[in-house]
């Protein structure tokens, strides 16, 4: 067992959705989330800065001691995870758009997938799509501008709104029954998504999974936390502490760090 903390990172707030299914599914493991806000959004920087802005998170990381990275973000983990698991000995979970599930259950034959251009443009993205679901209509769509309001606290807003039912519209035209959220930012829109979008369409997000994969991963390398001290929960943000702070709840304590 091991009582070194898992560590995660995001382009800035999103991650905190992964996390907190982490923090659900294995309480008693200490985490370190970093919320790289500063260099938000990662969707729109090429594959070269996405892998070094990757990498400066993970050494931060390892220089506090993580015994496991989970990349909570999807563009970074679509560029970047081939060439982070080859530079770094930690185990590195990351988190992809589920596009098998939604392919594998879909009855209309027609999916939809709203993520980052640095997602919906890399290659494992392709390679993924075209080895569930070359069969169904998979219906992309960039996600410009979502992340950058949820970084500025505009969530619930009617410029959201506005976004949101731009982005659904050809989804729904082309009767999609399941919405696959391709960026860890989204979660958190799924209030607004549920009034847009008729009753019959799922939501699926990677949360889970990505925690469930953590949990296997761990007990594979006999890194679990089974002591049952309160685990030590740090959060590090180098822009935007008050937008982290109301995602992830009052009681926790979040520095600024400058990296
Ligand atoms: C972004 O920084 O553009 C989004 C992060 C993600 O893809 O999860």
């Amino acid at each position: 067992m091991s009582r070194q903390p898992i560590g995660i990172f995001d382009s800035g707030v999103g991650g905190t959705s992964v996390w907190k299914e982490l923090n659900l599914l294995l309480p008693n493991e200490n985490t370190i989330y970093l919320a790289d806000s500063k260099n938000a959004p990662y969707g729109e920087k090429s594959k070269e800065e996405i892998i070094k802005l990757s990498k400066k998170n993970i050494d931060l990381l390892l220089s506090k001691n993580c015994k496991l990275i989970v990349v909570a973000c999807n563009t970074a983990t679509t560029n970047a995870i081939k060439i982070l698991r080859e530079t770094y000995s930690v185990p590195i979970i990351g988190i992809e758009p589920a596009i098998k599930p939604a392919a594998l259950q879909t009855r209309t034959k027609a999916i939809g997938i709203l993520a980052t251009k640095g997602t919906l443009s890399s290659e494992l993205f392709h390679k993924t799509t075209d080895l569930f679901a070359s069969s169904i209509n998979v219906v992309e769509q960039v996600g410009e501008g979502i992340v950058s309001l949820i970084e500025s606290g505009k969530v619930n807003t009617p410029e959201m709104k506005a976004l949101l039912e731009i982005y659904l519209k050809p989804m729904l035209d082309a009767n999609i029954d399941y919405l696959v959220l391709g960026c860890t930012h989204y979660p958190y829109l799924i209030p607004q998504l549920l009034e847009i979008l008729p009753a019959h369409i799922k939501i699926i997000d990677s949360g889970k999974a990505v925690a469930k994969q953590t949990e296997t991963v761990l007990k594979q390398h006999q890194l679990l936390n089974i002591a049952l001290n309160k685990p030590k929960l740090e959060f590090y943000s180098n822009a935007h502490l008050e937008v982290l702070k109301s995602l992830i709840g009052d009681t926790k304590t979040i520095s600024y760090l400058d990296f």
